[in-house]
């Protein structure tokens, strides 16, 4: 188990001459603000980046909660210009080609047991509306076509299709297309408790009973019209929301009463973040299905999948007599490049021990986050595994400025990239961060949030 953490410097390419930054429209970016005083990263190795002025950033986010091997891992490069040179592409239509099938079996590996057919898309966003449509084929397939309800939780987030925003809860995400969002979907209340759980280490003890609002849910729309639940295990998007102890058991034993699907979306929990393969392991609650994207090719290319147990898979395929059994997929589904750089990074991880790292980690990360306590402006600290998060205070007038201010004071000033929602800091470092980094990063926060006003 050792990491090539800062083995290999980060390159210094010669800085190019700089683009006009017109032409671009970023997403989920205040745009003009950006382009004003834009921050540009030209380089990685393992825990940094470079800037684009020469700066070594320290990555507190894994770029976005995905590079959990470190950067620019040199097998994972290679793979990938391996199959660029002997295979670029594949028609997944019909077609296939040995790398996509080899992940799906490494995947099944260390998917919770039980889950153990793979559906892949290019994104965490195409992995949730696959596993929506999934879900509504079972049903119609299992005879029980009536169930077309799906039940999402408040502040969720699953991407950006209208599947996913319509069951993902975070309201700006939604209120410009709300005209336009799927039909019959409900949405149970989030876990998160100020008054009850601030400063909980781990998982908070108060809160498991949220999860029987889905009974409610269940007697005022009828079990049988019901498809799907689908939650984040740790909601990550929103400012890092760990479930109360029992409250995803609670889901799980609903669920089952009612012959509802369970769906857990991974995307950001999956691959070691919580120190296990998958938040499943980790809280030892098996989903119908699961979505993943991000880790599962270290973010070094767009690859996500819907995987979803045997049953399913079966009920759905042999529900035809012949020919196609589900209208959906991509023309990137699998693609050589992903699945090269899947494979690659399974591979990774398995041998570097990544996720077990975490798990030992965990505790030191825990320690040190909540050292932060007594920082200015601190009303909440969460964690679970190597995730954290860091609630401040809002500006009464201006919500959401203190902890912008702050993500930008940290690259700025202290050369550390960490993530914000609103006033929420939230931390995921790569898997490879040593103790003393987890120190250094730590102390950067600490003195952004005693610079803030
Ligand atoms: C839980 C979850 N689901 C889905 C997504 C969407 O993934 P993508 O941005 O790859 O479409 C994200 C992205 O952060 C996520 O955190």
């Amino acid at each position: 188990m050792t990491p090539a953490n800062t083995a290999t410097p980060v390159a210094t390419p010669t800085r190019q001459q700089d683009p006009s930054l017109d032409a671009l429209w970023m997403p989920f970016t205040a745009n003009r603000a950006f382009k004003a005083k834009p921050r540009l990263l030209i380089a990685a190795q393992d825990m940094h980046y470079r800037a684009d002025d020469g700066r070594l950033v320290l990555d507190g986010a894994a770029g976005l909660w995905c590079v959990n091997a470190g950067h620019c891992r040199a097998s994972i490069a290679e793979a990938i210009a391996k199959s660029a040179r002997t295979l670029d592409y594949a028609p997944s239509f019909q077609m296939g080609h040995p790398a996509s099938f080899a992940l799906a079996n490494a995947l099944v590996e260390i998917l919770p047991n039980g889950i153990d057919h793979v559906f892949f898309s290019n994104s965490g966003s195409e992995a949730v509306d696959s596993a929506l449509k999934i879900a509504l084929a079972y049903h119609r397939a299992n005879g029980e076509p009536e169930r077309t309800r799906f039940v999402g939780r408040a502040r969720g987030y699953h991407g950006v299709g209208f599947g996913g925003i319509t069951v993902g809860g975070i309201e700006n995400n939604r209120k410009a297309f709300a005209a336009q969002l799927l039909p019959q979907v409900d949405h149970l209340p989030h876990t998160h408790d100020l008054a009850r759980n601030a400063f909980v280490q781990g998982q908070p003890w108060k809160g498991a009973e949220l999860a029987d609002d889905l009974e409610r849910i269940v007697a005022e729309r009828g079990a049988g019209t019901i498809a799907a639940v689908i939650v984040e295990p740790v909601a990550g998007s929103t400012g890092v929301l760990v479930p109360p102890v029992g409250y995803l058991e609670r889901l799980r034993a609903i669920c089952d009463r009612h012959g509802i699907l369970l769906i857990f979306d991974e995307v950001i929990t999956g691959f070691g973040r919580l120190g296990a393969p998958f938040a499943a392991q980790h809280f030892g609650v098996t989903p119908d299905m699961m979505t993943l994207a991000k880790g599962i090719t270290n973010g070094a290319v767009p690859l996500g999948a819907a995987c979803v147990q045997g049953r399913i898979y079966d009920t759905v395929v042999n529900a035809t007599e012949r020919g196609i059994e589900f209208f959906h997929g991509y023309t990137y589904s699998g693609h050589p490049l992903a699945a090269a750089a899947g494979l690659a990074t399974l591979e990774l991880y398995a041998t570097e021990g990544l996720f077990a790292r975490a798990a030992s980690l965990a505790p030191t990360w825990e320690e040190a986050l909540h050292s932060l306590k007594d920082a200015p402006y601190v009303i909440d600290i969460r964690n679970l595994g190597l995730v954290g998060g860091i609630e401040l205070e809002p500006r009464p007038d201006a919500p959401g400025a203190r902890g912008f201010d702050a993500f930008v004071d940290a690259f700025a000033t202290e050369d550390a990239m960490i993530r914000v929602t609103a006033d929420i800091l939230a931390l995921s470092p790569p898997l490879i961060i040593s103790e003393a980094q987890i120190e250094e990063l730590v102390g950067k926060v600490r003195r952004v949030l005693e610079r803030l006003k």
